[in-house]
């Protein structure tokens, strides 16, 4: 069996959500956070609440994992990649950016790569222009593009108005030049990258030549196998960290609207 299938394995043989939960004591927000708490539970990123819980303590441990990745590569930059859409991508990469940013010594930028489906400004209460693409067709100068957000340490870059000319815009020179200039200017910085699907068109490809590593997302339930696995293909396969398997544990967290299901990624080992 080969890495990824047992991967996906490991993902029919967890329990299915749905079983008796044992709800968790609401925690402070830390008072830094400058964020709408029950809107962030709502939307499920966990990680800018609560200290603990499973939850977020899932996210940490792909966090240590993404981050020791980045060290032996001697890079900053990680993409979210998955074969389809809705398997979580959006939110698996928020999470691990603000868990980054919450780390100590630790800052985040995260930048919505999906040019046709922006969502992550959205996610974060930020404004959604000027973003990416904005910038990739000519409009508007680097220092634009960054967004603060109300999480300490984590700036975003907006995807921008939305295109349908995202693999040209990502393929291009100025999309090179804004991702080594990034790199450049923020060396202790890790970059997140939230990538569109796989399999549908050649974005994400296009921007796996950019990155030092890539987490793959999988929804359990989500893409079938055989799509999970013709979309790693795409990939180098020394530049894969591994599965996120999304919904694979039944977490959860309390918000003002009674109980509120979470779930969260499961790192299941490829490299
Ligand atoms: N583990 C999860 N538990 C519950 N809902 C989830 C989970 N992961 C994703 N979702 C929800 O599914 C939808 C799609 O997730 P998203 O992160 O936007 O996926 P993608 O970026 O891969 O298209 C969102 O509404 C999100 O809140
Ligand atoms: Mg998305």
């Amino acid at each position: 069996m080969s890495k990824i299938e047992e991967a996906l394995a490991k993902i029919q043989s967890k329990p299915r959500p749905g079983g008796a939960r044992e709800p968790l004591p609401r925690v402070d927000l830390p008072a830094a956070m400058n964020v709408d708490r029950d809107a962030f539970i709502e939307r499920r990123i966990v990680t800018a609440v609560f200290e603990s819980g499973p939850a977020v303590e899932e996210y940490k441990k792909l966090r240590t994992r993404v981050l020791a990745w980045l060290r032996a590569a001697e890079g900053n930059v990680v993409m979210l990649a998955s074969a389809g859409g809705k398997e979580g991508k959006s939110l698996t990469a928020v999470n691990l950016a603000v868990s980054v940013a919450r780390e100590l010594h630790q800052t985040a930028l995260l930048i919505d790569a999906d040019l046709r489906r922006p969502h992550l400004h959205q996610l974060l209460d930020v404004k959604g222009q000027p973003g990416l693409s904005d910038f990739l067709m000519g409009e508007g100068d680097l220092s634009g593009l960054f967004h603060s957000t109300g999480i300490p340490k984590l700036t975003l870059v907006p995807a921008g108005t939305p295109t349908a000319r995202s693999p040209e815009l990502l393929a291009s020179q100025r999309m090179s030049e804004f991702l080594e200039e990034v790199r450049r200017r923020y060396k202790d910085r890790i970059v997140i990258l939230d990538a569109p699907p796989v399999l549908p068109a050649t974005d994400a490809v296009i921007l796996a030549n950019h990155v030092d590593g890539i987490v793959f997302v999988v929804r359990a339930g989500g893409s079938a196998r055989e799509d999970v696995q013709q979309a790693v293909r795409q990939f180098d396969p020394r530049k894969v960290i591994g599965v996120a398997l999304n919904g694979a544990v039944d977490t959860g967290h309390y918000s003002a609207y009674g109980y509120h299901y979470v779930t969260s990624p499961v790192m299941a080992g490829v490299g």
